[in-house]
């Protein structure tokens, strides 16, 4: 590993998210009126690299991922480049960007959304396999949702395990993140091969527990500590080469090849005070990201994703929420000085 290395590379799934007010949910056939729209990033790559901008650290920062050659991919690439987020490695496809549609009915709150795969869909090894940039981590997300990766290949089980293989071989230390899948199955055919060439895998209780096939809540739906425990461990043994975190809203926690392990709260609040949780996993994983970039101690790493999320969800959209990092790391002071007090 080269220790000249710096930056944090994000590789997949990027979208855009049409958010419309309605004023209320139609009969089918029916029309509704929408109240008000507005677009905005979504996806792993942006969620995570835009927040680590807005952390304004300094670290080079780098996109790779597929866009169509329409207005959504414009407005990804734009939103991007105004975050000083370099896109060179950001290729037009021949199919259209990745998009939602998302319909918030006025009356209740409630949201609907309509997916169109897209370009996501058309992301594969190909687009890494030409990189080779002086950035330390290269974080890929969400495996399970990049069909490409989950091709079978004859030495290493499956695509993805190969490609992380390489970026491997590159000098480059690997990060994964999952999307939830009730797919347990096939979610343990693509990840698990993969794992021995993770460095880095940031999860949720959730993807933790269809990974290690135990449920890790408990029956009246509090996170099953001890478990949660046991499965950061777990994976350790399945190859995972440094670090697993696992997250969940009441916290993070954390095993590493040392045989340290941890588990840090999250800095709660109640769900009626939350503007919205979109990208909250991102934005942790950005913290994370950061703090093992600089090899800041585990308790360290979960307290800033940790606050990365709970700042997340002051912002109905993924990246609004986002803090310098001096701010991140001043709430983080005055609330482990009020713990002790
Ligand atoms: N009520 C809450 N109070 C404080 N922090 C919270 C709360 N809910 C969520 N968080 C924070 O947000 C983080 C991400 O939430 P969660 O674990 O639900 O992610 P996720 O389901 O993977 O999200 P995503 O869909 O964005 O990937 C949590 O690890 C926690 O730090
Ligand atoms: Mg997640």
């Amino acid at each position: 590993m080269n220790a000249a290395r710096c930056g944090i590379l994000a590789a997949g799934t990027m979208l855009v998210d049409h958010v419309h007010l309605i004023d209320d949910w139609p009969e089918q056939g029916r029309l509704a009126t929408i109240l008000h729209s507005e677009s905005a990033t979504g996806g792993a790559v942006p969620n995570v690299l835009r927040t680590l901008a807005r952390m304004k650290t300094g670290l080079p920062l780098a996109a790779v991922g597929l866009v169509g050659d329409d207005l959504d991919g414009e407005f990804i690439r734009q939103c991007l480049l105004d975050d000083d987020i370099d896109c060179r490695w950001l290729q037009a496809a021949a199919l259209p960007t990745s998009m939602t549609q998302v319909m918030t009915n006025h009356r209740n709150g409630q949201r609907t959304f309509f997916h169109a795969h897209g370009c996501n869909a058309a992301f594969d090894a190909s687009l890494l396999a030409e990189l080779h940039t002086p950035h330390k981590i290269v974080h890929l997300a969400y495996l399970l949702l990049l069909q490409q990766l989950e091709k079978p290949d004859a030495d290493y089980g499956i695509v993805a395990a190969r490609l992380f293989h390489q970026l491997q071989q590159k000098g480059y230390l690997t990060a994964l993140d999952l999307v939830s899948v009730d797919e347990p199955v096939r979610a343990r055919k693509v990840v698990l091969p993969t794992l021995p060439y993770v460095d880095y895998l940031i999860i949720n209780e959730l993807e933790a527990a269809t990974l290690v096939g135990k449920p890790l809540r408990q029956a009246d739906g509090t996170p099953h500590a001890a478990g949660i425990a046991d499965a950061a461990r777990e994976l350790l043994h399945l190859g995972v080469k440094q670090v697993v975190v696992i997250h969940s809203p009441e916290g993070a926690w954390a095993a590493k090849s040392d045989g340290e392990s941890l588990f840090v709260p999250a800095y709660w609040i109640e769900p009626q005070e939350i503007a919205g949780t979109v990208g909250a996993g991102d934005a942790f994983c950005a913290g994370v990201l950061y703090a093992l970039h600089q090899q800041w101690g585990l308790r360290e790493t979960l307290q800033l994703g940790n606050a990365c999320a709970r700042f997340n969800l002051r912002s109905t959209n993924a990246v609004d929420g986002a803090a310098p990092l001096g701010e991140l790391r001043a709430f983080i002071t005055a609330h482990s000085t009020q713990e002790q007090e």
